[in-house]
């Protein structure tokens, strides 16, 4: 079966996960979200109690099954696609996130998911580690006023209470983690294309992320 990969990579609230859901489903992709998995992760830690910051006491990580399919994220084979979601998981992930060996399973797992068929896999690292050989690699960018904006928006529309100041404070905080670790920090690659989404609507980046796909599969000769 031949293999194609689109690695999509960017910032907390750029629109990675849901453009990505989209494309995916348009062109008919796995679609595989990355910080979900590492969101499940920081969960299994919470519940566990451990000192997240003691890699030493992530030992649970040699037991632990983590898959993201079809929108819906499993930790140990239970749906807890809702729980990862929490204020709590998302002010604790970056943590998480930087231990070497969360990543090097992670990583193994998303590399495994990605070796088959038509593969869309959103996160940080994405086209600088997990999948450097990708055909298509993206950076999704936008300002943090407008992330913050959004990820507002989206809370006042479900129904939930929300401050913008605290959002962006929450935002820039995680974007300084994210691109200031010392293993595989938020960066764009090389031979990524940057797309800046701060004056587009989702749909003008759906439409262009998929002719870009589109061409590189055309041009590739592999479709
Ligand atoms: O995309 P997200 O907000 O759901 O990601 C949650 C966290 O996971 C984010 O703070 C950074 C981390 N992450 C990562 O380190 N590497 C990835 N490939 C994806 C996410």
């Amino acid at each position: 079966m031949s293999n194609f990969q689109v690695a999509i990579d960017g910032p907390a609230g750029s629109g990675k996960s849901s453009i990505s859901d989209l494309v995916a489903e348009k062109l008919d992709f796995t679609h595989i979200d990355t910080g979900a998995m590492y969101r499940a992760v920081c969960l299994e830690a919470l519940n566990r109690g451990i000192n997240l910051e003691n890699e030493a006491e992530y030992t649970f990580l040699k037991d632990i099954s983590v898959e993201n399919i079809k929108k819906h994220t499993y930790l140990n084979g239970v749906d807890v696609s809702k729980e990862i979601r929490t204020p709590k998981v998302s002010a604790n992930v970056s943590t998480v996130s930087k231990m070497k060996s969360v990543r090097d399973k992670m990583v193994d797992f998303q590399r495994a998911s990605a070796s088959k068929g038509l593969v869309l896999m959103d996160g940080r690292d994405i086209g600088t580690v997990v999948l450097k050989d990708a055909d298509v690699k993206i950076f999704l960018t936008a300002s943090v006023e407008c992330r913050a904006l959004r990820r507002y928006k989206e809370l006042i529309q479900n129904g939930e209470e929300a401050s913008l100041e605290e959002i962006k404070k929450a935002i820039a905080e995680r974007d300084y983690k994210d691109s200031h670790r010392e293993i595989s920090p938020l960066k764009k690659a090389d031979d990524a294309i940057e797309v800046d989404t701060t004056k587009m609507t989702i749909e003008e980046v759906c439409n262009k992320i998929i002719s870009i796909i589109s061409e590189r599969m055309n041009s590739n000769g592999k479709f």
